[in-house]
């Protein structure tokens, strides 16, 4: 899930772009950065699709705005992650030397085969059972954070994405890999950190914020391990051990790849599900015709849920590298090149949606919020289960709310991120 150019300033230079194409896509990306240009990418990624479906990236690489080109790609085996090995061709001076980044690519979404096959086998799936079990735990957080709400709106208004959003992914997560509760905003906090090193164009400043908040989070999990292999139970973690101690004679290798499993797991789970419950909530409140729609239709929930990963995924950029020559839509692509498939934009792919810029919750889209092909994201269900939940039980415990201001959005292009959503009594 990493993409990027050069530490510092943006290198520009590639065979096929003409100046005035990168000059033009260098100011759409500085837009996009911007408050006004986070609260609503859409036209400016329908500037990008005017171009092609497939353009040159001022700092390298290409862009990939259709839906069907970002489908293949993510499907192909002839597109790989973005690895230790091609990083480290990189060179020194780029973002991929930096520590975190170096971390980062030993975990399993920046793997390729074989390695990934196997280190996805050990880290099993959430089967039916698993689910239910998590699921009785979810609705007994949704409850008790939906109480806090009640009580805020009782004094006027209350943000619901620091109250609910923010703490139903961490505490699902945490539950589940029994992780104490009183670690829980620590560990929030250093994800929200470590995320810029899998942005498009992080700074320097902010690479070394993922720096710091990667070694704690290093610290924390390979305690933990040793924590676990003292005194196995049945969470997780302990599972992971077992499983990797059968596969791994080393043992210090094997702890090291359940630390890797552990940690990726708590980093992929906390901000993407975030930014799921606080855009569908925001999709809710700001039209009450949707508000009545699913209370009349309760059926719809899950569609409501699959229209909000379509209509604005929590993650709006994916990256993948050429692993030979090819051609992309007639665009000559050289081996070891980068696509950065936006999945966000190829959501409004006119090709692909009817009137893609509709939120219908009739619609039941298939999209790319959870990538495709081999790297398809392992948390899928629990994310639908705690945003369903959490959508389900609002319509039922609470009244009708209203949105009190546009929210604040985090300045990232590849994660979104709302950083309030303030809501009242309708
Ligand atoms: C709405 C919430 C979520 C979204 C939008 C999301 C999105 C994604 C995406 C786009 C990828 C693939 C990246 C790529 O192709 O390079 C991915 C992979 C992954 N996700 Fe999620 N994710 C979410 C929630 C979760 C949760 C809750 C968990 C864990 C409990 C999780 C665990 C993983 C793992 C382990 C992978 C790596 C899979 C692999 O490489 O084989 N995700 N996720």
């Amino acid at each position: 899930m990493a993409a990027g150019h050069q530490k510092g300033a943006v290198i520009v230079g590639t065979a096929t772009a003409s100046s005035a194409d990168r000059r033009a896509t260098v100011s759409l990306f500085s837009r996009l950065r911007t408050a006004e240009g986070q609260a609503d990418p859409f036209p400016l990624y329908a500037e990008l699709q005017a171009r092609g479906g497939v353009s040159p990236a001022p700092w390298g690489g290409f862009l990939v705005t259709t839906f069907r080109t970002c489908d293949q790609v993510l499907r192909s085996g002839a597109w790989l992650e973005p690895d230790t090995k091609w990083r480290e061709q990189q060179g020194e001076r780029t973002r991929w030397s930096a520590p975190s980044s170096r971390e980062i690519s030993r975990t399993l979404p920046a793997l390729n085969p074989p390695e990934h096959s196997r280190v996805r086998r050990s880290a099993g799936n959430f089967d039916r059972q698993t689910i239910d079990r998590i699921g009785r735990r979810v609705s007994g957080f949704v409850d008790r954070f939906l109480d806090t709400v009640h009580e805020r709106l009782r004094a006027g208004e209350a943000d619901f994405a620091a109250l609910v959003c923010e703490e139903l992914p961490v505490a699902t997560v945490g539950d589940w890999l029994a992780l104490p509760s009183a670690d829980w905003p620590l560990l929030r906090e250093l994800t929200h950190d470590q995320v810029f090193t899998q942005e498009l164009l992080p700074s320097a400043s902010q690479l070394t914020r993922s720096d710091i908040a990667m070694a704690e989070l290093r610290t924390y999990f390979l305690d933990l391990v040793r924590e676990r292999r003292a005194r196995p139970g049945e969470d997780p973690v302990s599972r992971w051990i077992r499983t990797w101690d059968s596969m791994e004679p080393d043992q210090d290798k094997a702890d090291e790849a359940v630390y890797f499993l552990a940690l990726f797991v708590l980093l992929a789970a906390l901000e993407t599900t975030s930014t799921l419950l606080s855009t569908m909530t925001l999709h809710l409140v700001e039209q009450p015709d949707r508000w009545r729609l699913l209370a009349e239709q309760p059926d719809l929930v899950p569609a409501f849920v699959e229209e909000a990963l379509r209509y604005d995924p929590p993650t709006h950029v994916i990256s993948r590298i050429a692993a030979s020559d090819c051609l992309l839509e007639g665009v000559e692509v050289r081996a070891g090149e980068m696509a950065h498939l936006m999945v966000g934009a190829a959501h409004r792919d006119p090709a692909r949606f009817v009137l893609p810029d509709l939120f219908d919750p009739h619609r039941k889209p298939a999209h790319l919020a959870f990538s495709a092909g081999i790297h398809y994201c392992l948390g899928a269900p629990l994310a639908r289960l705690e945003a369903q939940t959490l959508l389900r039980r609002t319509l039922t415990r609470l009244p009708r709310l209203t949105l009190v201001r546009r929210p604040a959005r985090a300045p990232r292009v590849a994660f979104r991120r709302l950083l309030n959503l303030d809501v009242a009594l309708a």
